[in-house]
């Protein structure tokens, strides 16, 4: 098979990154979660304590910040590291969900993060998921997804992954900020969340995640 780049971009909570973590372990391809990325670079600003409305401030602190992704073995997934630590778990807190959209639609925070994503995509082999990888990252992809589900299924998906690591959030927190994410997600002004041109649309409300998968990876198998 060919070496491609495929991208999943859609709404939060659809899935995405679930299925493409499997697309990739069975191509044997690399996983780039670009949403993590944007969660990163947001706890920094929150740990730092920088104004993303300043884009001097913005340009400045973006200097110090140093993204990599590395395979663990263990739980053979690739996990983020923001400066040499692993922040995989820490950026999926609400307090870092809450601000992510803000940060992610500043202008010089997009530029950074989309630079570094198509980095990536240099020598394909890759699957990325995202809100603009389809459209702005990789617009010649070889196979591009746009996920759907039902608002209610992805917030009860978020609600169960974020309940097992506290038992204090609620289903209404979860909620509003699903509603309140997809709204400046969709709403902004550079790389609003769109469908990408000549995407293949999956709806995932109704499928278990065994027939999701197959139907995307005989999608794939179509193309490459
Ligand atoms: O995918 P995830 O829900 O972890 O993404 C967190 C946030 O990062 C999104 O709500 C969105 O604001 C931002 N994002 C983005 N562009 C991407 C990926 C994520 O703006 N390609």
């Amino acid at each position: 098979m060919q070496q491609i780049i495929i991208t999943l971009d859609g709404y939060s909570s659809c899935g995405k990154s679930t299925l493409a973590k499997r697309l990739a372990s069975y191509f044997g391809y690399k996983f780039i979660d670009s949403g993590a990325m944007y969660r990163a670079i947001t706890l920094y600003f929150l740990r730092n304590v920088v104004d993303w409305n300043n884009s001097e401030e913005v340009v400045e602190a973006l200097k110090n910040i140093d993204i990599e992704f590395q395979y663990n073995p263990e739980f053979k997934q690739s996990e983020i590291f923001l400066n040499g630590e692993n922040v995989e778990y820490v950026i999926r807190d609400l307090v870092v969900a809450e601000k992510v959209s803000e940060v992610a639609a500043v202008k010089e925070v997009r530029e950074f993060a989309v630079a570094l994503q198509q980095s990536y995509g240099l020598e394909k082999g890759i699957v990325m998921d995202g809100r603009d990888i389809g459209s702005t990252v990789f617009p010649d992809a070889e196979v591009k997804f746009f996920l759907e589900a039902d608002l209610a299924v992805r917030v009860q998906r978020r609600f169960k992954e974020l309940y097992e690591k506290n038992p204090h959030v609620t289903l209404e927190e979860v909620s509003s900020n699903l509603a309140h994410r997809d709204y400046i997600d969709s709403n902004r002004e550079i790389s609003p969340l769109r469908k990408p041109e000549g995407a293949i649309i999956l709806d995932n409300t109704n499928y278990t995640k065994d027939e999701f998968f197959k139907i995307a990876v005989d999608k794939v198998k179509e193309v490459a």
